[in-house]
């Protein structure tokens, strides 16, 4: 393989949507192993591949739970600190990479239906599936990377491209 032009680092695990008061050692160190940790080792092992691109691209997948600004009233369990900590890793990596070209994004792909998502909304008690079906979140997901550049570089951002705060 001679470079790589996008890492999408899609991966991701889910735990029990706890309150904070109620979440556990062993789900943190979990998630954060899954979740934060793994993508940026896997980030480490391809960045000489990703500098031998003309336009490389990273894109971490991250959650709207993960806002600390933002942060909604149901229960993020590990999950949302362990989604918190790879957008601080995501922000850091943008600002030390973007002299050398790397297009960084922290990319929240909708509510879908996934079994992440499913498994979410029935933490959670949702009534119905998550709004968001595979076809449309991967479709807007594409034209997002496709169309990242140094303005959307570093920024924390959702399939339908509407900023999130951090
Ligand atoms: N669905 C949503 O509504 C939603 C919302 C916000 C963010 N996200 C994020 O979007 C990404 C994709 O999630 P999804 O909805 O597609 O979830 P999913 O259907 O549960 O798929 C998760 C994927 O991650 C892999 N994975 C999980 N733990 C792993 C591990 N320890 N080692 C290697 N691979 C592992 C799974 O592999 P196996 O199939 O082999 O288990 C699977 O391919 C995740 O980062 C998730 O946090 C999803």
């Amino acid at each position: 393989m001679e470079h790589i032009d996008v890492l999408i680092n899609n991966a991701g695990g889910t735990f029990p949507m706890v309150p904070a008061a109620e979440t556990t050692a062993h789900d943190l160190r979990s998630a954060f192993e899954i979740n934060t940790i793994a993508p940026l080792l896997v980030f480490q092992a391809l960045w000489p591949l990703l500098q031998k691109s003309l336009r490389p691209k990273l894109i971490m997948m991250t959650s709207s739970v993960g806002s600390i600004a933002d942060m909604e009233p149901v229960p993020g369990g590990a999950y949302g600190p362990s989604k918190a900590a790879l957008n601080w890793l995501t922000r850091a990596l943008h600002l030390e990479t973007k002299d050398s070209g790397l297009v960084t994004i922290a990319l929240h792909p909708g509510w879908v239906q996934t079994r992440a998502g499913q498994f979410v909304a029935d933490q959670w008690g949702f009534p119905s599936e998550p709004p968001d079906t595979i076809e449309s979140s991967v479709e807007e997901m594409l034209k997002i990377i496709d169309e990242a550049s140094e303005e959307t570089s570093g920024k924390f951002i959702t399939q339908k491209g509407q900023i999130l705060r951090w």
